[in-house]
C-alpha cells in the first residue's frame, strides 16, 4: 500500500497537554497527539491506557480537566456529540451505541433522518432504508435494513456501527476496535473503504489490539502507556516488537506459551448435536486436560454450539456424554453446578452486571460456591477477587468499582475470571482474547495452560487462526453449521483451516 502522509501541511486536530481524571484514575496525563488528512493513524496501549478515553474526548462526551483541543489550527471546544458530528467527526465506538428496538436504517440514519415535504416535513422512510441497503452493499454485508437491531448477531452490530459512521460524511473517522468481531472478508472490506476514505483526504484514527493490522492499513502509530503518550512513529520505520516493548515497557517472549502436557480420558462426548437453525449434526470429543480449538468464519453457528452445551440454547437432535453419563442441561445453571463453564463471546450482553463491582461480577456465577464452602463472606471475596485482578493485571481502582467504570479490555478480563472461578472441568473460552491488550493475552494463554495441566478439558473458540494454531492441541473447523474439519496440531496449516473454513 502507498503511504502519503503530507506532514508539511498542519494537522487536522490538534491535542495539547490533555488530561483526564475519573475517580481513583488519571486516563489521559497531559497527552500531546496530532492527526493528519489523508493518513490513517493507528493508536495503541494496553487495556486502559486511555485510547478510548481520548475517542470520547474528541467525540465531546467527556471534557479534558486540562489541556487544548485544536481544530484546523483554532482552539476547540466540543461540548457535545451533535457539535462533534457538525464538525465532521464520525465514530465507531468500541462498545456499541446501536438501539435495540429501532431497525437497522433507523438506527444508521439516527437524529439525522433526511426529510420530504415542503410545508409538512416528514420523514423520507424509503431514502433511509435505500440509502441503508446501498451502504450495506458497498460493505458486501447481508443485512436487511428493515431488521430490528436486537434480533441480530453481535458480528453484525458491529457491521452496522461501522455502516452509520461511514454514512456521513466525515473529516475525521474515528475506529475504537472496529474489526473485533469481523470476519476476515468483512475486514478487507473495511480496510478497503478506509483506504479509498483516506485516498479522498480523511483523517483515520484507528485503534486496534491485532498488532498485524497496524502494518496493513497505518501510515502513523501513536502508543499511549498508563495514560500517558510515548510516542508516535512512521510505521514503516518501526518494528511491532518495538511497539509492543512501547506499549507494556518490556518485551513479550513468546506470544504462544503452549507446551505439550499429558492428556487424560474424555470428559465430554457431543454425540450428533443438533439445534435448529443453528447448527446440524456436531461429534466431538474432548478430554481432561486438551485444549480443543474450534477455527471457522464468523457466523459459522460456534457460538450457538457452545450455547447449546451449556445448556443455553435448545437443541433438537443428538446428546452429551458428560463424565461418562448421558447429560442434559436445560439451563446455564444446570451447566454451572455439573462444572461446565463458559466465557461467552457476547459478554456485555450474557454474564455483565454493569452497575455491579468487579468483584461481585466475579464470584456472580460461583457465589453458590462461595456460600456453600465458607459461607458468605465479603473479605474473602475480596481476597479472591484481588488475586485475579493481580493476575491478570486488571487496570481498576479496587474491586469495589462498577464494572461498567473500567475499559473495555478490562471488563473483558474480570469476565474470564468469573468463568474460572466457578472451578469448572470443562472450560468453553468463546473468542478468550477479544479486544484484550497483547500482554494480557500472554497472561491468559499462561492460565489456559495452567487449568490444562490441572486436568480440565478447554474449548476454545476463536478466530484468529494465529492463536487456534498456536494454543490448540486439537484443531475442528465449523462452515455453515457443521464440522468441516479436524486436525492434530502438527497437521494444521492456516491455508488448511482457511480451506475447511471457506
Ligand atoms: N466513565 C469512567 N469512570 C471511571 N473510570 C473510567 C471511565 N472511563 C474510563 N475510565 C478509566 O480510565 C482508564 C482508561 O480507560 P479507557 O477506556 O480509555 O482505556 P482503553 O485504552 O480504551 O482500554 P481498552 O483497550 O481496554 O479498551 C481506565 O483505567 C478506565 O477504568
Ligand atoms: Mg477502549
Amino acid at each position: 500500500m502507498e503511504r502519503r502522509v503530507k506532514l508539511s501541511q498542519s494537522p487536522i486536530l490538534s491535542f495539547k497537554g490533555i488530561t483526564k481524571r475519573f475517580p481513583g484514575v488519571v486516563a489521559l496525563r497531559g497527552v500531546d497527539f496530532d492527526l493528519y488528512e489523508g493518513e490513517v493513524h493507528v493508536l495503541v496501549g494496553a487495556n486502559g491506557a486511555g485510547k478510548s478515553t481520548l475517542v470520547k474526548i474528541l467525540a465531546g462526551v467527556y471534557q479534558p480537566d486540562e489541556g487544548e483541543i485544536f481544530f484546523n489550527d483554532k482552539r476547540a471546544i466540543i461540548r457535545n456529540a451533535e457539535q462533534a458530528r457538525r464538525m465532521g467527526i464520525s465514530i465507531v465506538y468500541q462498545n456499541f451505541n446501536l438501539i435495540n428496538k429501532m431497525d437497522v436504517g433507523q438506527n444508521i440514519f439516527l437524529n439525522r433522518e433526511p426529510t420530504v415535504g415542503k410545508i409538512v416535513r416528514r420523514v423520507d422512510w424509503s431514502r433511509i432504508y435505500r440509502e441503508t441497503s446501498a451502504i450495506l452493499k458497498r460493505l458486501h454485508v447481508h443485512i436487511d435494513p428493515k431488521s430490528l437491531v436486537g434480533d441480530l448477531p453481535v458480528a453484525d452490530h458491529q457491521m452496522i456501527e461501522i455502516a452509520k459512521a461511514l454514512a456521513m460524511q466525515s473529516r475525521i473517522l474515528v475506529l475504537d476496535e472496529p474489526t473485533s468481531s469481523l470476519s476476515e472478508q468483512e475486514i478487507e472490506d473495511l480496510f478497503h473503504r478506509i483506504s479509498s476514505l483516506r485516498e479522498e483526504g480523511v483523517a483515520v484514527l484507528y485503534i486496534s489490539h491485532r498488532l498485524e493490522e497496524i502494518k496493513r492499513i497505518g501510515d502513523r502509530v501513536t502508543v499511549l502507556r498508563d495514560g500517558e503518550y510515548v510516542g508516535s512513529e512512521s510505521i514503516e520505520k518501526i518494528s511491532l516488537e518495538k511497539v509492543i516493548k512501547m506499549m507494556l515497557g518490556r518485551e513479550v517472549e513468546k506470544i504462544y506459551p503452549w507446551k505439550p502436557r499429558p492428556v487424560g480420558e474424555v470428559v465430554l462426548s457431543v454425540e450428533g448435536l443438533g439445534s435448529r437453525g443453528a447448527f446440524e449434526n456436531v461429534s466431538f470429543s474432548l478430554r481432561k486436560g486438551e485444549i480443543l480449538g474450534i477455527s471457522g468464519l464468523v457466523g459459522a453457528r460456534r457460538t450457538e454450539l457452545a450455547l447449546a452445551i451449556f445448556g443455553a440454547l435448545p437443541t433438537h437432535s443428538g446428546r452429551l456424554i458428560y463424565k461418562g453419563k448421558a447429560a442434559r442441561f436445560n439451563n446455564p445453571g444446570d451447566a454451572i453446578a455439573a462444572g461446565i463453564g463458559l466465557l461467552p463471546e457476547d459478554k456485555a450482553r450474557y454474564g455483565m452486571f454493569p452497575i455491579l463491582s468487579v468483584a461481585h461480577n466475579i464470584t456472580s456465577a460461583g457465589l453458590s460456591l462461595l456460600v456453600r464452602r465458607f459461607g458468605l463472606n465479603p473479605r474473602l471475596e475480596r481476597n479472591i477477587t484481588e488475586e485475579y485482578v493481580r493476575k491478570l493485571n486488571v487496570r481498576t481502582p479496587s474491586v469495589k468499582t462498577e464494572i461498567q467504570s473500567l475499559s473495555g479490555g478490562n471488563q473483558q478480563k474480570i469476565m474470564l475470571a468469573k468463568s474460572l472461578f466457578t472451578n469448572s472441568e470443562v472450560l468453553i473460552f468463546d473468542e478468550p482474547t477479544k479486544g484484550i491488550d497483547v500482554g494480557a493475552k500472554e497472561e491468559i494463554y499462561n492460565l489456559m495452560l495452567e487449568l490444562a495441566g490441572e486436568g480440565r478439558g478447554i474449548i476454545m473458540i476463536s478466530s484468529e487462526i494465529p492463536e487456534v494454531l498456536g494454543m490448540s492441541d486439537r484443531i475442528l473447523v465449523m462452515k455453515e453449521g457443521r464440522i468441516t474439519a479436524e486436525f492434530d496440531r502438527e497437521n494444521a496449516t492456516q491455508e488448511k483451516i482457511l480451506e475447511a473454513a471457506l
